[in-house]
């Protein structure tokens, strides 16, 4: 097997891999992460299959600079105060700039972006040298541990996915996730920066997410995303007062996808659970294999279909 770990001298290729849509595994200073452009939904679902992820979780975005950063998110005067933490192991769960062009698969279809500048110099030319956003969680074997070498990234995936060497990573732990709401803060995740070292730097202290508060009160703290509407799962049809949302030939109606593609399936459905959402009620949608990419699918169904207190 030819080595997937690349070093330096190969970056101008792997961003333009990147750029091309392909995955590319890279350093960053907490673990390594599985790269792919945050702007193209072909390439974010390739990490859902390689990772064998069976859940559309929102990713984390890797940006090189704040100015880039600002291109896809809004900062409160809070969340400029928090950035100067970066680079470093940092996320801030911020709002999108819904005309940004990030791929909805990145964001689950939230309307916030958990985005970061890693603490790696070869992360940020790898990212300047693409020139696009990153979407990329740990890159590891869904289950499996974080990897902190190349080496272990190039044994998780059988060296299918290229590699850049950037040394061992520094924390080891990922990054600690901070959500934004105006002046606001609560941390969703902790991670590689103690919660005691941000309430210091802005003088006041930083709530903890309970862990089932997403799930609790759904669009407050916005892990999940979940429509107005009702959602009936597994539909023949659609019952009176129902919007129909097909997979594969049938009736007229939104369709995820006609031809019964579950890789389509994915690229449309948060898309299309938006736009029914806008007049729709009840969704009735059509039954979707579980199979590849139908496991995830299902998933964000059935908790989008979950009722709510
Ligand atoms: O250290 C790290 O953060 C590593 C390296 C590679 O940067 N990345 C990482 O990514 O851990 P990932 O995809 O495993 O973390 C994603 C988590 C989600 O499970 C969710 O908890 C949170 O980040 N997240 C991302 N976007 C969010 C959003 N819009 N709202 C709430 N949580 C969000
Ligand atoms: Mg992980």
């Amino acid at each position: 097997m030819a080595s997937a770990v690349h070093s330096h001298s190969d970056l101008p290729e792997l961003a333009a891999r990147l750029r091309a849509g392909e995955l590319v595994a890279f350093p960053t200073e907490t673990v390594y992460g599985l790269g792919a452009d945050a702007t193209n939904s072909d390439a974010v679902l390739k990490i859902y299959e390689t990772k064998g992820r069976p859940r559309f979780n929102p990713l984390i975005v890797h940006v090189a600079d704040l100015a880039m950063a600002e291109r896809f998110v809004s900062f409160s005067p809070m969340a400029h105060k928090l950035a100067e933490f970066w680079p470093g192991p940092l996320t801030l769960v911020l709002p999108k700039r819904p005309e940004a062009g990030l791929s909805d698969l990145v964001t689950a279809g939230l309307d916030t972006v958990g985005i970061r500048i890693p603490n790696h110099p070869l992360a940020l030319e790898l990212i300047r040298a693409a020139g696009r956003p990153l979407a990329a969680p740990s890159a590891n074997r869904s289950g499996k541990l974080s990897p902190t070498t190349a080496a272990q990234v190039e044994r998780s995936f059988n060296g299918a996915v290229p590699v850049l060497e950037g040394g061992a990573s520094q924390a080891g732990v990922e990054s600690t996730i901070l959500a934004v709401e105006g002046d606001v803060v609560t941390q969703l995740r902790a991670g590689a920066l103690p919660r005691d070292e941000v309430e210091a730097a802005i003088g006041r202290p930083v709530a903890v997410a309970r862990h089932d508060a997403a799930i609790a009160a759904p669009g407050m703290l916005a892990s999940h995303y979940a429509p107005n509407a009702t959602l009936r799962l597994d539909a023949e049809r659609a019952e009176a007062g129902e919007t129909w949302l097909g997979f594969g030939p049938g009736p007229d109606g939104a369709n995820l996808s006609p031809s019964g593609d579950l890789r389509e399936a994915a690229r449309n459905l948060f898309a299309m659970l938006h736009q029914l959402d806008e007049g729709a009620t009840r969704i009735a949608v059509a039954p979707i294999p579980r199979r590849g990419l139908g496991e995830a699918i299902n998933d964000r169904l059935k908790r989008a279909a979950a009722p709510r207190g």
